[in-house]
C-alpha cells in the first residue's frame, strides 16, 4: 500500500518508528516531513498528506503530532479525508471496518511505542466492512442540498 506520512516536531520520533515498521511490512511510505525536531506547525503536514491522498485514490496516510488532536482536526477539514485518532488496536480496527478511515493519527507524546505499533499494524491490515457503513460515510460529507432542509 502507498502510505503518505507526516508529523510536526511533537510526533517526529513516533512517526519515524512507525515508518520503519510499515517498510518492514512491505508498504511504500512517502514521508512529507517534518524531518527535524525544530518547532513547526502541524497543519502544514496534515494538509500535505491530505492533498496527496485525495490525488491518489487507494493511498492512505499516517499523521502524528504531540497529542494527535491538532493534526487530525486539520486533516479532517478536507472532504474525503477520514482521519481517525486512535489509541489502541480496537479503535484502529473499528476506524477501518466502520468508518473506512484513510488516515491513522496518533499522539507521539501520549502513546507508548509498543501500543502504537500494535495500533498501526491493525489499522493497515483491516478492511472496510461496507454494507450499512457505506451510506454513513457518504453522509459525513457536507451536502448543500441536504443542509437546506
Ligand atoms: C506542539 O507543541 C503541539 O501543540 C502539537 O504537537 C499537537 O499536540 C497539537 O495538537
Amino acid at each position: 500500500m502507498k502510505i503518505y506520512a507526516g508529523s510536526d516536531h511533537g510526533g517526529l520520533v513516533l512517526k519515524k518508528t512507525l515508518i520503519r515498521r510499515l517498510v518492514e511490512l512491505g508498504h511504500e511510505v512517502v514521508d512529507l516531513g517534518t524531518d527535524s525536531d525544530s518547532s513547526c506547525d502541524y497543519p502544514d503536514f496534515a494538509h500535505a498528506v491530505a492533498a496527496k491522498i485525495l490525488a491518489e485514490p487507494g493511498s492512505k496516510g499516517l499523521l502524528t503530532c504531540g497529542s494527535g488532536i491538532g493534526i487530525s482536526i486539520a486533516a479532517n477539514r478536507h472532504a474525503g479525508i477520514r482521519a481517525a485518532l486512535c489509541h489502541n488496536s480496537l479503535e484502529a480496527s473499528l476506524a477501518r471496518q466502520h468508518n473506512d478511515a484513510n488516515v491513522l493519527v496518533m499522539g507521539g507524546r501520549l502513546i507508548g511505542e509498543a501500543l502504537a505499533v500494535d495500533t498501526l499494524e491493525k489499522f493497515f491490515s483491516t478492511s472496510f466492512a461496507g454494507g450499512r457503513h457505506q451510506i454513513r460515510i457518504e453522509k459525513i460529507e457536507i451536502n448543500p442540498e441536504r443542509q437546506k432542509n
